[in-house]
């Protein structure tokens, strides 16, 4: 068992008098692991009683224990280059994305880069994540065996794509099918790992590409579907020079029947009416990536008509156009993109996208997102005063909803105290190290 200070939301819904019924929180609680799973999470003068000896328990007392971190969009090959400056989504494609992912054909780089990538989502309390590869199978390769060795949940895949991209990243549509299919038949569904078809976006991908996705979709219609959609405005027009016959840009992925419960759209700023019906009536998720709107100067994305319309909605870095791994971190830019437009991201409903509503983006809320009996032991332990600041802050801040919006708004990862995968300590900051 696991002694400490405890909130999860236990139930789906963004609505405030949901996430107020939801909310759950033990000022100081016991969590009852099993073989990583969650036995049961009980206030203290409860859970003492099913202890076997006094000192029976992981004494986190002072801490804050939160479900992990679900980072419901990034690219692992992109690690290398967060912070690159100047240029929106396409040129930054092409000057500085294009050729950085070219290294990934080497799998000692892969691996290198794997290992890395892990141990910064776990040192910012992440320990789920819907990621992308490059074009090569080594790249999702690598990044597999990595999570394996540590048991993540973790849903990757290999990217498609087949135009508009430079030749040693490109592929032919038979290509693309063969690699993914055998990458899927090695890894989907291997312990906690899930594949992801991963088709770049409508841009790189030729009609031929699209219906191979769609092919390899009807034979494996438990994959995820990964991809971006309306992030920037320039992108949007090519979409639709691109694809003329199109009603829209969601519309090309419609077409293809890449829409739906496990799809999951990263961006989606600049959608018009008829691609928020789309998305609604088919359950397919976005990802709401915050820092990399902001860095990229894509635009805001619209919180609130997300919520009116209904629609599945994680937080995503987009880490390498994402400028931070942490989570706490990209909350707070998420609260500012709402605050610009006058919606206003309380605590509760921000921890719950970073967590449950994220797991529910990814179809995974029935696996992970809070502490109930059956869930998987992901969490995270944070401490909430690292600096003199937030020990200032936190002296006058009076309820568990106060300390969790100052946590977003002054946290970083030097809050990240400890990280759980599988019921398992795997990352601790005391010693700043990975432990597989
Ligand atoms: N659209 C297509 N590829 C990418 C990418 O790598 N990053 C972002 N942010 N948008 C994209
Ligand atoms: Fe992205």
């Amino acid at each position: 068992a696991l002694r400490g200070q405890f909130f999860d939301i236990t139930q789906t819904g963004t609505r405030p008098d949901e996430l107020l019924a939801n909310a759950r929180h033990h000022e100081d609680g016991l969590l009852f692991l099993n073989d990583g799973i969650i036995v049961a999470l009980l206030p203290w003068e409860e859970g003492c009683l099913h202890l076997r000896g006094e000192n029976d328990y992981v004494d986190y007392r002072g801490k804050l224990i939160l479900p992990g971190f679900v980072d419901t969009h990034l690219h692992y090959p992109q690690t290398e280059m967060i912070g690159a400056y100047g240029e929106q989504l396409l040129e930054w494609l092409q000057t500085y994305t294009f050729p950085v992912e070219s290294q990934y054909q080497d799998s000692s780089h892969a691996a290198k880069m794997s290992a890395f990538f892990l141990s910064q989502l776990l040192s910012n309390g992440t320990t789920t994540a819907l990621v992308f590869g490059t074009v090569h199978p080594q790249s999702v390769e690598a990044l597999f065996s990595a999570a394996e060795h540590l048991s993540m949940r973790m849903i990757a895949g290999k990217v498609m794509m087949d135009r508009n991209a430079p030749d040693y990243l490109t592929e032919t549509p038979e290509q693309s099918y063969t690699q993914t299919r055998e990458l899927i038949q090695r890894w989907h569904k291997k312990g906690r790992l899930n594949y992801a078809l991963t088709p770049r976006f409508a841009p790189t991908s030729s009609p031929e590409l699209l219906a191979a996705v769609q092919a390899l979709r009807e034979e494996f219609p438990d994959t995820w579907l990964h991809t971006h959609l309306s992030e920037n405005s320039a992108e949007v027009e090519w979409v639709k020079s691109l694809w003329p016959e199109s009603e829209s840009y969601l519309g090309v992925y419609h077409h293809y029947k890449l829409t739906g419960k496990r799809s999951v759209f990263a961006h989606a700023i600049h959608l018009q009416d008829c691609e928020w019906d789309c998305l609604h009536r088919t359950e397919s998720a976005i990802a709401f990536c915050p820092t990399s709107n902001l860095f990229l100067g894509s635009g805001l994305f619209n919180l609130k008509q997300c919520h009116e319309r209904g629609i599945r909605m994680g937080i995503g870095t987009d880490v390498g156009a994402g400028t931070t791994f942490n989570m706490l971190q990209t909350l707070a830019e998420a609260y500012k993109v709402a605050q610009l437009q006058g919606y206003r991201l309380c605590a509760s409903e921000a921890f719950y996208h970073a967590t449950l509503g994220g797991a529910h983006a990814l179809d995974l809320d029935d696996k992970i997102g809070n502490f109930l009996p059956g869930k998987e032991a992901d969490f995270v332990v944070l401490d909430l005063a690292v600096s003199p600041l937030q020990k200032m802050r936190h002296a006058n801040s009076r309820d568990i909803f106060e300390k969790l919006f100052v946590l977003m708004t002054l946290g970083d990862d030097r809050n990240i105290w400890h990280t759980w995968v599988n019921g398992k300590c795997v990352w601790t900051r005391d010693t700043l190290e990975v432990a597989a």
